[in-house]
């Protein structure tokens, strides 16, 4: 699709009934992010996620999806402890979840476990930029905007092994430069136009949680007002004694 310069589209889901609206929309790319842990879990970063609760929603998605690409993110201290742990955690999204390929953050510091993990015919996706994981590290999430180190970092995942990297929070001339250099797809987040395809976090997307968004979500629909709006509805309803109705009654 790089190749051909057929943008590459992706969302993130967390479970079946989202996984088969976002598979049905013709989406080229799933992530079971991590993100879940702030827009599922309610949490203030990803840092808690398991490994355990990864393969949980990465196995709904799975079923919900019959065409597009899974891909299962693995979460903080899953793959930074030894080669071996990464490589067996890497192995579950593939074995217990049934993904496609897996995720992980970090640029040359992480080469070793990409080339661990994509020597094992797991395919691996690199994500560098803002890198949520190392929120701490960041000092928060903060827009990356060190050259010379985001282009050694994208070289670097490529030279290990990586068939895709996510770029987040990247300035937009970063991002296309980077781009313009790798031959594996760019997929930016916050990272402009130019890159090979784009991802969003779905719950920021169709508007489902009320939590300020970062400026680089442009919100397609806003599917918070249309649930409160049933969920009042049906409360009048029934306070009225219009719900159910005889429509909705077994003779
Ligand atoms: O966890 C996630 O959803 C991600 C995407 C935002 C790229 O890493």
């Amino acid at each position: 699709m790089k190749q051909e310069k057929d943008k590459i589209t992706a969302m993130t889901a967390y479970d079946y009934p989202f996984a088969g609206i976002v598979d049905s929309s013709g989406m080229d790319m799933i992530l079971v992010g991590d993100s879940l842990g702030m827009v599922i879990q309610g949490r203030e970063n990803t840092l808690p996620v398991t490994m355990d609760e990864m393969i949980y929603h990465t196995a709904m998605v799975v079923r919900g999806t019959s065409r597009a690409m899974v891909v299962g993110d693995m979460p903080f201290m899953s793959y930074q402890v030894s080669r071996e742990k990464a490589l067996e955690n890497a192995g579950r999204f593939i074995k217990e979840a049934g993904a496609s390929a897996v995720k992980l953050e970090g640029g040359a510091d992480v080469c070793e476990l990409i080339h661990g993990i994509s020597s094992a015919g797991i395919p691996v996706q690199a994500h560098i930029g803002l890198t949520p994981q190392s929120v701490h590290q960041m000092g928060g999430f903060k827009v990356q905007r060190d050259e010379d180190r985001l282009m050694a970092d994208a070289l670097k995942v490529q030279d290990a092994g990586a068939f895709s990297v996510v770029l987040e929070g990247i300035p937009s001339p970063i991002a296309a430069k980077i781009t313009d250099t790798l031959t594996i797809p760019t997929i930016g987040i916050g990272a402009g136009s130019h890159c090979d395809g784009q991802i969003l976090v779905l719950h920021d997307m169709l508007g489902i949680n009320s939590r300020p968004l970062p400026k680089f979500v442009k919100k397609y629909a806003d599917l918070n007002a249309a649930a409160l709006l049933g969920l009042k509805q049906y409360i009048e309803d029934v306070k009225r004694g219009g719900f159910p109705s005889s429509d909705y009654e077994y003779k």
